[in-house]
């Protein structure tokens, strides 16, 4: 596996890959790499001749410094981990390679994200549409790989191709969930036990919803009100300062992310909450069994 870290050589790998007659799948992750990670690699080593994955936590996305400074940083076993589950490729830009200081350019997002994590953390999506762009830039004609637990993400950065023309197609991945049902993130390494067990009542609640959905409750209303009050359940066993807190609750169209009058056809049901002092966000697909 080929490591590098400047910014030039890995648009000019890429490239002389691609006249090389190779495809390349790209796995863009901020590290901490877990098995949400390992089955976006898996899927792009199933569908390309090059998987590639770059490790950068960008600081452009994060509105608040604190969680910044706590986000994760495990370079070496990520290293390993992408060895491990064969990827080819490795890009580790530092910061200044990434962004030379001072940033005077980003791009900006308009409505989709303004909303929902846009509304609870400003900015954040320019600055995730603003890396992200660099990185398709630099690896050029690719499939990339995100998982659906960021679904908005997915939503913003699949618009952003569409409108910007990048040479790049988006390959959403469901989401990888512990036997508790909670996802899998790299913001779960900052949970210590009691909030793990905690921090499974964002599945719970979600689950209740879609059954719900299932069958045949068709007011997004009530859906987004049973999913605050599973969420609000107080879980025997667990300190109050460990108790779920709910930042969002919301039924979206998956495809406008907006609220649909009724829910006539598929929906997707997303959340957002604090567990202790780590923000988590999960979401499931629904639809009335017919
Ligand atoms: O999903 C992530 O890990 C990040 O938002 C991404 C897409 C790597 C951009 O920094």
């Amino acid at each position: 596996m080929d490591r590098i870290y400047s910014a030039v050589e890995f648009q000019a790998t890429c490239e002389n890959l691609r006249i090389g007659g190779k495809t390349i799948g790209l796995v863009p992750t901020m590290g901490a790499l877990h098995g949400g990670h390992q089955q976006l690699i898996v899927n792009a080593r199933r569908e390309c001749d090059v998987v590639v994955v770059s490790v950068f936590v960008n600081a452009l996305q994060f509105d608040n410094p604190g969680d910044l400074e706590k986000y994760p940083r495990t370079i070496e076993k990520d290293i390993e981990f992408a060895q491990t589950h064969g990827v080819d490729l490795v890009f580790t830009p530092d910061p200044e390679e990434m962004h030379p200081q001072p940033v005077l350019f980003h791009l900006e997002v308009d409505r989709l994200a303004n909303i929902l994590e846009g509304a609870s953390r400003p900015g954040h999506f320019s600055g995730v549409v603003t890396v992200v762009s660099k990185l398709f830039i630099l690896a050029g004609k690719c499939r990339a790989y995100f998982g659906e637990k960021d679904f908005q993400q997915v939503a913003v950065i699949s618009r952003m191709v569409e409108e910007m023309h990048f040479p790049v197609e988006i390959v959403p991945v469901p989401i990888v969930r512990e036997g508790t049902g909670l996802a899998l993130s790299s913001r779960n390494m900052r949970l210590d036990s009691e909030q793990l067990v905690a921090a499974a009542a964002l599945s719970r609640s979600l689950y209740a919803a879609r059954d719900a959905v299932r069958n045949g409750e068709m007011d997004p209303g009530k859906i987004e009100v049973l999913m605050q009050r599973e969420l609000g359940r107080e879980i025997n066993g667990i300190a109050k300062s460990n108790q779920p807190v709910l930042d969002y609750a919301v039924v979206v169209d998956p495809r406008t992310l907006l609220k649909p009058e009724r829910i006539e056809g598929p929906v997707r049901l997303l959340l957002a909450a604090w567990v202790g002092e780590v923000r988590l966000i999960d979401n499931i697909a629904a639809q009335a069994d017919r």
